[in-house]
């Protein structure tokens, strides 16, 4: 597998690629999939029909990794939080106010609510090639409990941030309680053949340098530290979205293999940050994917160019936008193929 060459250090030309929301809106194929679902939260529950829209993008474009169809507040649902996908909206859950609200959640329920997402990658990782790496993942716990305090997306979570100084320890035991639940959830999904694992920690960059080292970095370090002492050898991809000056501090204070890097992350500043053998994971502009021609040609051939003698994963900064033509990705693809090799 080319991907988990690259995550054990060696150099592979041209780099292992996927998309982040590679199975989504803007294939037909997962549209039609999900109407015939009934919604996000029952398609994520439906091992059948997810391991469907996991395997779509693999089949259409031959990507080097499948990534698990689910989402990152199932965990909080499976923990026995209410949630919904509401059209044109995003999540939305009733928001954790208090301890009665935290005490309400528990983790032994959380473990059984999983089994439908452990089955899916099961079944994806039996109808995956060989050479194709299937990526678990979950969210990481300040992202995760953002939704959870918040209750909904679409800001930079003020109700979170603000609770963080106000009650430090109601929102410290959210995240300790997701420390422990999404270990338990990534070590089924090594168990049910994950080949590695993915924590979206998709709003790091929205924290001061203190708390990120306490809310981000820690609870980090803590999972995979305990991932690693169960599974050795075990190969994880951070992504501290918009983390700006603190990637190396999360690189090296985490453990990771390999990190995402956002969109506005110059690799070169990335490199000079993070400890030698870090393998790199992005970041190509996802506008891009909506411009395409010319200037997406550039964009791919500048990525490449900006990782050159390092490891790397060709993605994106963040996620492929329900624009995005289908065939535009085809022309990623040829790009991404025909650039010239490592020096
Ligand atoms: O990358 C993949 O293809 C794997 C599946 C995946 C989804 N969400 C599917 C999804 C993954 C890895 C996620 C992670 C996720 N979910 C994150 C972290 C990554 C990021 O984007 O920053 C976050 C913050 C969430 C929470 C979430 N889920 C939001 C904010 C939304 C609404 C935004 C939107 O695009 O509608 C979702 C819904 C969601 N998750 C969709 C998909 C395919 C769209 C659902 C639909 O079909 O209506």
């Amino acid at each position: 597998m080319k991907l988990m060459r690259v995550l054990g250090g060696e150099a592979v030309w041209p780099p292992p690629v996927w998309l982040m929301r590679q199975a989504g809106r803007y294939l037909p194929e997962y549209r039609e999939v999900r109407g015939q679902a009934g919604g996000m939260l029952n398609l994520c529950l439906n091992p059948e029909l997810a391991a469907e829209v996991t395997l779509q993008p693999i089949r259409r474009y031959g990507f080097d990794a499948a990534i698990l169809f689910s989402d990152i507040l199932i965990l909080p649902w499976a923990l026995g939080q209410d949630l919904r996908f509401a059209e044109g909206e995003g999540p939305v859950l009733p928001p954790i106010t208090c301890r009665a609200d935290l005490a309400a959640l528990s983790l032994e329920r959380g473990v059984a609510g999983t089994a439908p997402i452990l089955e899916t990658v099961r079944r994806v990782r039996a109808g995956l090639p060989a050479e194709t790496a299937l990526i678990g993942f979950a969210g990481g716990p300040f992202t995760v409990a953002c939704y959870m305090l918040d209750g909904k997306g679409g800001g930079e979570f003020p109700r979170s941030k603000m609770l963080a100084y106000e009650d430090p320890g109601l929102v410290e035991g959210v995240i300790e309680l997701l420390v422990e639940g999404t270990v338990a959830y990534l070590l089924g999904q090594i168990e049910a053949g994950a080949d590695c694992v993915m924590l979206f920690e998709s709003w790091a960059g929205i924290l001061p340098a203190k708390q990120f080292r306490k809310l981000v970095i820690e609870p980090n370090r803590r999972i995979v530290a305990a991932l690693r002492s169960r599974k050795p050898g075990l190969k994880v991809i951070g992504f501290p979205r918009l983390s700006g000056l603190l990637v190396g501090e999360y690189v090296r204070g985490t453990g990771v293999d390999a990190v995402g890097l956002d969109t506005v992350t110059d690799p070169a500043a990335a490199i000079a940050a993070c400890p030698p053998g870090t393998v790199f994971q992005g970041n190509l502009d996802p506008l891009l994917m909506r411009v395409g021609g010319e200037a997406l040609r550039q964009g791919v051939a500048d990525v490449l160019d900006g990782f050159r003698g390092h490891g790397h994963i060709f993605n994106l900064g963040h996620g492929i936008t329900p624009d995005v033509k289908p065939e535009t990705v085809s022309a990623l693809m040829d790009f991404i193929a025909a650039s010239s090799p490592a020096v």
